[in-house]
């Protein structure tokens, strides 16, 4: 049997708040995201608006907060004015991005529809085209959005039907403009002066929004690091974040350096703070920059897609992974390395909501139904609120090819203001259970309420459209609380969720 995997609590020792923004989402017009996944009239559970009652339930039950739309690689080639307006007379356009037609059936007011359908804590995050487009279509979608009335643009809003203003406060400023895949792709040079005037031009209209500039599309990039600090440079007191990006997946059957996956997002992110925090000292500024972790998931991009699909085809299949039990478990590590970095990680978005590397899937005139990825994001996003307790794991360990030697135990923990604590714990071991021992110092802990555990004796076992359940979580067995220690056993490659009170 493995050694245990300890750590101690203290109410004392703390890495951050929570920012309801880090359990965010991302809606793109890509595939079927929007159409056939959030949106399809017809649909037998379609509401007055053709938004899909099916799939907003699902996503009241998983709990997005800030929700970025409409990309994304979309974005850069987004006309925002082709998006609004009487639905009949919206033009049909080229999308360059994902070599598509878009309809912009579901444009900015239906999105906005969709965002206060979707939860009370639901919130726009909106993306403006740094691409194909600069500062005056920027501050012109602004005004149409945000300004109650009065003017040309907050008057066209209203006549299209939306009186009150979107109210939108979170706004990235462009897209991967580092990538040279991007539309309008940039220098960091280029793309700091174009972010610095479009956020100064912003904030004209509003000095309250936030903003957030584009960093590097992944940290592999050739440039990053250094596009980090020349885009600051130009905007480190015009915006309040900078965004990272980051996907993972299995390459070559090396399963535990997928497992381990974590272990390269808590690095990008502590790099990303290191050269924010570095170019605030050159301009000694007491300004800090916080992280908007805001395309983050498994996706298998290298995979080639199983589904036929059309040059130029409305709504395709793409990028829809179906993911398994060990694909959510490494989902659910990247959750645990976000909150273990709550102090400066203010957003993070899961890319993306639904049918698109996405914890919903649908099937137009069919039903909708959770990935295994649903679960972990759903327990997060209602357990992982209030302080993030600093767990120091000393953990049993084994080599990674990526890695090195790397722990088997990953964990976090968050105190909610009621005193209760939720430990998140992954065992990145295959093969064999993991004993785990958690002092619980001064935290009053009396009570285990649930010990929820996502695994299965088939690490492969998805849920398809044929078994829409084949995977959900089950109750771990043995957890106990006795003399302020925590004691649990964590199966072979599994997500666990452990509640104390
Ligand atoms: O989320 C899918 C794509 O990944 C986004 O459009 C782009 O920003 C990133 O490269």
């Amino acid at each position: 049997m493995t050694r245990s995997a300890r750590f101690t609590l203290h109410p004392d020792f703390t890495v951050g708040e929570v920012n309801p923004r880090l359990f965010g989402s991302f809606v793109e017009h890509l595939g079927r995201c929007v159409y056939t996944g959030l949106h399809e009239p017809g649909h037998p559970t379609a509401d007055e608006a053709g938004l899909r009652t099916d799939v907003l339930d699902l996503v009241r039950e998983l709990g997005p907060t800030a929700i970025r739309y409409p990309g994304g690689n979309f974005v850069s080639g987004f006309r925002w004015e082709d998006s609004v307006g009487p639905v009949d007379e919206r033009p049909r356009r080229l999308d360059l991005a994902w070599k598509s037609t878009e309809s912009n059936r579901f444009g900015l007011s239906e999105f906005i529809d969709f965002v206060r359908k979707a939860g009370p804590e639901a919130e726009p995050m909106m993306a403006v085209n740094l691409g194909t487009r600069g500062v005056t279509e920027a501050i012109e979608l602004q005004e149409y959005a945000n300004h109650p009335a009065g003017t040309e643009l907050s008057e066209r809003r209203r006549a299209h039907g939306d009186k009150d203003p979107y109210g939108i406060k979170l706004w990235c400023l462009g897209n991967e403009m580092d990538g040279p895949w991007q539309t309008g792709h940039k220098t960091a040079e280029e793309y700091g002066r174009l972010a610095a005037e479009t956020a100064r031009a912003m904030r004209q209209i509003d000095p309250d929004v936030e903003l957030v500039a584009c960093g590097s599309s992944g940290s592999g990039m050739d440039t990053f690091a250094e596009w980090e600090a020349t885009v600051l440079a130009e905007t480190y007191d015009l915006v309040d974040h900078v965004s990272l990006h980051a996907y993972y997946w299995e390459k070559d059957g090396d399963r535990d350096s997928f497992l381990a996956s974590a272990v390269d997002m808590e690095t990008f992110i502590e790099k990303v703070v290191a050269t924010c925090d570095h170019v605030g000292a050159k301009l000694k500024s007491e300004k800090k920059i916080n992280l908007s972790f805001d395309e983050w998931n498994v996706w298998y991009m290298d995979t080639p897609n199983p589904h036929e699909v059309a040059e130029w085809e409305e709504a395709p299949r793409l990028l829809e992974d179906v993911y398994s039990v060990t694909d959510a478990v490494v989902f659910g590590s990247l959750l645990i390395a976000l909150l273990r970095h709550a102090d400066r990680v203010a957003v993070a978005c899961l890319a993306q909501l639904v049918n698109v590397i996405a914890p919903i899937m649908t099937e137009p005139g069919g039903p909708a139904w959770r990935q295994t990825t649903f679960f972990p994001f759903a327990q997060a996003a209602k357990y992982g609120r209030g302080t993030v307790l600093d767990v120091r794991v000393d953990s049993p360990s084994h080599e990674t090819k990526k890695y090195g030697e790397t722990d088997l135990l990953h964990a976090t923990a968050v105190r909610a203001d009621d005193g209760s604590v939720t430990v998140f714990a992954v065992n990145r071991g295959q093969t064999e259970p993991l004993p785990l021992e958690v002092a619980l110092a001064g935290l009053g802990l009396t009570e285990v309420v649930e010990h929820s555990v996502l695994a299965d004796a088939n690490p492969e076992a998805r849920n398809t459209l044929v078994d829409q359940e084949r995977v959900t979580p089950h109750a771990g067995e043995g957890t106990a609380l006795a003399d302020g220690a925590l004691t649990a056993t964590l199966e072979p490659l599994s997500w666990n969720v452990i509640r104390l009170r």
